[in-house]
């Protein structure tokens, strides 16, 4: 380990950059301690039988599977994703509403990633894998390098329908998923796929998640002289939604890649410093620079 790679921190902590180039592979459900699932058998035996369905159709290249939602998954969606419509119409951006009316996403039917894949392919080329849970960020990337963007199928807690503790399909499908059918996005995404699943420098794999963090997970956007939102962490939140756009405690300053690749965060709690892009071919442009200054050979 070289000076620059000992000192790498992410979330405040010391980061193993091995750890990032090599990611260790989850082979069964694990939910994290206070998940608001514990404790709770039938959950948990849906989760595992989900988990190993997708990882199976993950690993053999199935595409995503279609699944016959139950009717306390089908409640959870029709509760969380009316209240995400109402936020999104007043605060998301514009190609993320086009995309989702194109889409055909209802509030009432959970949707079929086998579905939105056929649609997102045939608009941008990209397409869904089906994910056990959340992939390791290098494996996450070695599909979308592929034009493969992993998307969970399974759904939260019902105790808890407003909160997750990891992405489910209403972060995936109402989040990522919509965005895909843009074309300028589809290529940044592609790009950041190409550029991490390539260097083996954990300060660049950690630069290229931070640039990912604050355009695709927590990204704003201008529009007409306001401020909308695209990233996915914030669509998919009904407390994040507001709070990004309106709460004086949060600090938005314009999308300078350096700053962005410098800046850490704490993905466990509402974000309170965010980056405002002027466009999706900016950050693209923006993108392209940076994996040419690192001299990732993928361009
Ligand atoms: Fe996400």
């Amino acid at each position: 380990m070289d000076e620059t790679t000992t000192r790498l921190t992410e979330y405040g902590l010391p980061l193993d950059p091995e750890a990032m180039v090599r990611p260790p592979d989850v082979t069964e459900l694990e939910l994290e301690p206070g998940h608001p699932g514990l404790g709770d058998d039938g959950y948990i035996q849906r989760r595992k039988a989900l988990f190993a369905l997708c990882r199976k159709h993950r690993l053999e290249n199935l595409g995503p599977p279609l699944i016959e939602y139950t009717a306390e998954e089908t409640r959870i969606w029709r509760e969380v994703s009316p209240k995400l419509d109402e936020l999104h119409v007043q605060y998301a951006c514009r190609i993320y509403l086009d995309a989702k009316r194109e889409l055909a996403i209802t509030r009432d039917e959970i949707p079929q990633l086998r579905h939105l894949s056929d649609r997102v392919q045939r608009e941008t080329n990209m397409h869904l894998v089906p994910a056990e849970g959340a992939l390791p960020y290098r494996t996450f990337y070695e599909y979308i390098a592929q034009r493969g963007f992993p998307v969970t199928q399974f759904i939260r807690h019902g105790s808890h329908p407003e909160f997750t503790p990891e992405p489910d399909m209403i972060h995936d499908c109402l989040g990522h998923v919509p965005p895909l059918m843009n074309p300028d996005y589809a290529e940044l995404v592609a790009l950041i796929g190409k550029a991490a699943a390539t260097t083996r420098a954990g300060e660049q794999l950690l630069a290229l998640k931070r640039f990912s963090w604050f355009s695709i997970e927590f990204g704003l956007i201008e529009e007409a002289g306001a401020t909308k939102v695209f990233g996915a962490g914030i669509l998919s939140s009904t407390g994040e939604i507001p709070y990004s756009i309106n709460s004086p405690d949060v600090k938005r300053e314009p999308f300078v890649t350096d700053v962005v690749i410098a800046t850490d965060y704490d993905p466990s709690r509402m974000q309170d410093h965010l980056f405002v892009a002027p466009s999706f071919p900016f950050l693209r442009r923006e993108l392209e620079t940076l994996v040419r200054r690192f001299g990732i050979p993928v361009l």
